[in-house]
């Protein structure tokens, strides 16, 4: 089976950046933990299980606009290289796999994501059902680590569920602009956005009734306990979802359940939280169609295609880098 061993970005980055988000986060006001740290290997499990509730809508939108429309990105993309950035299980992408071996020009797939737990059982299943395809897994974070991806042939970048909408629109253009500067002239680009809409469908989405979504919330508290020997108790934290509507964003926070004091031990730092006060763990943007075209085209990335699912959830836009 041709899976290569995992390309680590930067092996020992992960705790002293966590140390360096933490620190800064939670001695901020308000207080912030970066929603990279949700995905230890629980957390990639929590999500995937998110990715099945009735409630979250983006996944199930997301695989029928690629069941509908992958051989013509496929047609469009004529890639021999694949890179995937937030990986994760790789499911909906498998339906891209397909089309791109069958229309006869991909030859690897360069799975990408902080998570190296996830990335070993999502190469597993994939060199099982595309035994032809060259894996080459990288650990790392989309927001640092695009150097490490290897040169290839004609490459498409996915960048699938949404995930650019979980950073901030300054951080957002950064990233393009990595992408772009990733790509030579004539590769191409795919994003995944949801879209604005109903705000009740967008809370459920965010705050579902069997609770999911609260673990998922909680669980870089239990992160930062373990990576930083920390003592928050998780169940002292509430989950909060809620829409913020100048920026057409859902946060995700952490509201303290009573006064309380939490020790990061190898931070050598103590951190006060009184009643109701909350922590932010996580942005989701919902874009509209202008928006990500002109987001897309202030990085030198030209739209070619945007299509979406037959109830307008969720937005998928294929574009090319200029030469
Ligand atoms: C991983 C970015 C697709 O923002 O919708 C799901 C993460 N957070 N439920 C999103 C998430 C809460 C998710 N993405």
């Amino acid at each position: 089976m041709p899976v290569q061993s995992q390309i680590r970005a930067r092996p020992d980055r992960y705790r002293q950046e966590l140390r360096a988000d933490a620190r800064a986060g939670l001695t901020a006001t308000p207080k912030t933990l970066p929603p990279k740290y949700f995905y230890d290997e629980r957390g990639s499990m929590l999500f995937d299980e998110i990715t099945r509730l009735p409630e979250y809508y983006p996944t199930r939108a997301e695989t029928s606009i690629l069941r509908s429309y992958a051989a013509e990105i496929a047609e469009l993309s004529r890639c021999e290289s694949l890179v995937e950035l937030g990986s994760g299980t790789s499911t909906k992408t498998g339906l891209l796999l397909r089309a791109l071996l069958d229309r006869g020009t991909l030859r690897e797939f360069i799975p990408l994501d902080v998570d190296s737990a996830v990335l070993t059982d999502a190469a597993r299943l994939l060199a099982a059902q595309y035994p032809s395809l060259w894996l080459a897994p990288v650990v790392g974070d989309f927001e640092h680590d695009l150097h490490a991806i290897p040169p290839g042939g004609r490459r498409m970048i996915a960048f699938l569920g949404s995930t650019i909408g979980n950073l901030e629109p300054r951080a957002r253009a950064g990233l393009l602009a990595e992408v772009a500067s990733t790509l030579g002239a004539g590769d191409t680009f795919l994003l995944g956005t949801d879209l604005v809409k109903d705000v009740g469908r967008l809370l459920r989405a965010y705050d579902d009734a069997a609770g999911v979504t609260a673990e998922f919330n909680r669980n870089v508290l239990h992160v930062v306990n373990r990576e930083l020997g920390a003592d928050f108790k998780p169940d002292r934290f509430d989950h909060v979802a809620l829409w913020d509507a100048e920026n057409e964003w859902i946060e995700m926070r952490l509201r303290s359940v009573g006064d309380q004091r939490v020790t990061i031990r190898d931070l050598h730092l103590s951190v006060d939280f009184a009643a109701g006060e909350e922590l932010r763990t996580e942005i989701s943007a919902k874009f509209r169609r202008d928006g990500i075209r002109a987001e897309l085209t202030a990085a030198r990335l030209e739209p070619v295609r945007f299509w979406t699912d037959p109830d307008g959830d969720f937005g998928l836009t294929l574009a090319r880098a200029a030469s």
